[in-house]
């Protein structure tokens, strides 16, 4: 049976900064975060955006441009780590709004990053159990990463949502679910404790974490490759992608990750002035750096931010990469991870015409650094009862939803559908 995703488009919030002007303020020489972490800007929420928002905006132009019948899906999973209650979900929101069938499972998905990749496991076993009876799954990643000004993990924030719609019908990519590979340890690489809007991260240690799960769980991956192809493991199954996604924090980890994964392939550690170093870099630059634009626009969208890739591919690169494998990565930090692949259908190339992302970030409105740390405050006070802070006219945000603030303890939004 055949299922992967038959529908994508994303989401981001109204603002952006420049990274170089972020960098000049905080009195940084703007090279590390541009070229040293590859960011060149970064997606900011208001006070009026909040991953109910983002979501549902991912949601409807999905439904809207791809012209989906609601009634079609009976499944949506938003995965998210950045939750609005502790017990309502993202999803009963977002059910409402997208004016779903009641005939559905609604519900929201947490591990870090991992949250949305944890949700396309999901229906993908539900389709492929054919009790989803040709219904489709709505999974949207939505999310707001916050470390807070003047912290190490401040270049590397980011807000937007990735809507995907998954069935029997993967007109974009269909997986191939015999592969997958995962692995899982507790480790304290990166948490954002109950009394914090904003996460804490132990920066460098993350990066170890995400490296090693990456190998464990692409050792998984070509066990099972394998022993279904009866193939010893020294086979180099990698050499089948034509490009490899990666969950990308920030634009410089997806590079460590494919030095990580050449490294595997080739069985010996590449360090600078090797020429297998120079070779891994012509790799990376045909592989895997034409599909982290958005990512480097955008920055980090936590579970979304592997799927704002693959958006990135889908949009520059269905036709040449029409009937070929792909890899993907995903990484949860405390934490879990998954190697996946996918093969990408000769009919991507037509469908996602619909879709222009240039369109999606020209939307946005660059915003002073001033304005950004103004809109820092007070965010944080966002969420609590009667905050006068989420005006969208204080603000001078609009869109199909918007977040108005906590009356009577209940969220409010509005909508202009
Ligand atoms: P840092 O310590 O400020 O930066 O924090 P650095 O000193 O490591 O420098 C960064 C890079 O810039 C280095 O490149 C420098 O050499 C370079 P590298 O050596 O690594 O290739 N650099 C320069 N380049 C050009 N010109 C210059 C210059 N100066 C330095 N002048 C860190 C960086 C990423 C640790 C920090 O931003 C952070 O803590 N971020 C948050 C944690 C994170 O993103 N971790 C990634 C792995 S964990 C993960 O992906 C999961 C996550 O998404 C959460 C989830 O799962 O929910 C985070």
């Amino acid at each position: 049976m055949r299922v992967g995703i038959e529908a994508i488009t994303f989401a981001v919030p109204k603002f952006y900064v420049d990274m170089t002007e972020l960098a000049e303020r905080r009195g940084i020489d703007p090279a590390k975060f541009v070229h040293g972490l590859g960011q060149v800007e970064m997606s900011v929420a208001s006070p009026c955006e909040d991953t109910v928002t983002l979501a549902a905006s991912a949601g409807l132009k999905l439904i809207q441009k791809y012209n989906i019948d609601p009634n079609s899906i009976s499944l949506i999973v938003v995965g998210t780590e950045t939750a609005v209650d502790h017990s309502k979900p993202i999803s009963s929101h977002v059910h409402e709004i997208l004016n779903l069938s009641s005939k559905c499972r609604a519900f929201e998905v947490k591990h870090a990053c991992y949250g949305a990749t944890a949700g396309i496991a999901i229906a993908t076993d539900w389709i492929m159990s054919r009790r989803a009876k040709g219904k489709k799954a709505l999974v949207i990643a939505s999310d707001i990463a916050r470390y807070g000004a003047n912290t190490p993990g401040e270049p590397t924030q980011g807000a937007g949502a990735v809507a995907m719609l998954i069935s029997d019908e993967p007109k974009l990519l269909e997986f191939e679910p015999n592969y997958q590979g995962y692995f899982s340890s507790q480790v304290m690489d990166f948490w954002r404790p109950t009394y914090s809007k904003e996460a804490f991260a132990d920066g460098h240690f993350s990066i170890q974490c995400y490296l090693n799960a990456f190998a464990e769980a692409y050792s998984m991956y070509k066990e099972n490759f394998s022993s279904e192809h009866g193939e010893d493991l020294q086979t180099k199954i990698g050499s089948r992608f034509a490009a490899d996604l990666y969950h990308v924090p920030f634009v410089k980890m997806a590079q460590k990750a494919h030095q990580k994964f050449t490294e595997i392939e080739q069985g010996k550690v590449i360090e600078k002035g090797m020429p297998e170093y120079d070779s891994f870099l012509q790799d990376f630059s045909s592989r895997v750096a034409p599909n982290l634009k958005l990512n480097a626009r955008v920055g980090n969208i936590y579970t979304g931010s592997l799927y704002l890739s693959l958006f990135n591919l889908l949009e520059a690169k269905s036709e040449e990469l029409a009937g070929k494998a792909i890899s993907m990565f995903s990484y949860g930090s405390g934490c879990t991870a998954e190697f996946f692949s996918g093969i990408v259908m000769p009919s991507a190339k037509d469908i996602i015409k619909n879709i222009s992302s240039e369109e999606i970030l020209r939307s946005r409105i660059k915003i002073s650094i001033e304005r950004y740390e103004r809109l820092l405050r007070e965010s944080a006070l966002a969420d609590y009862n009667d905050a006068d802070v989420s005006n969208p006219d204080h603000w001078d945000v609009s869109g199909p939803v918007l977040y108005l603030g906590t009356k009577d303890h209940r969220r409010q939004y509005s909508m202009s559908i």
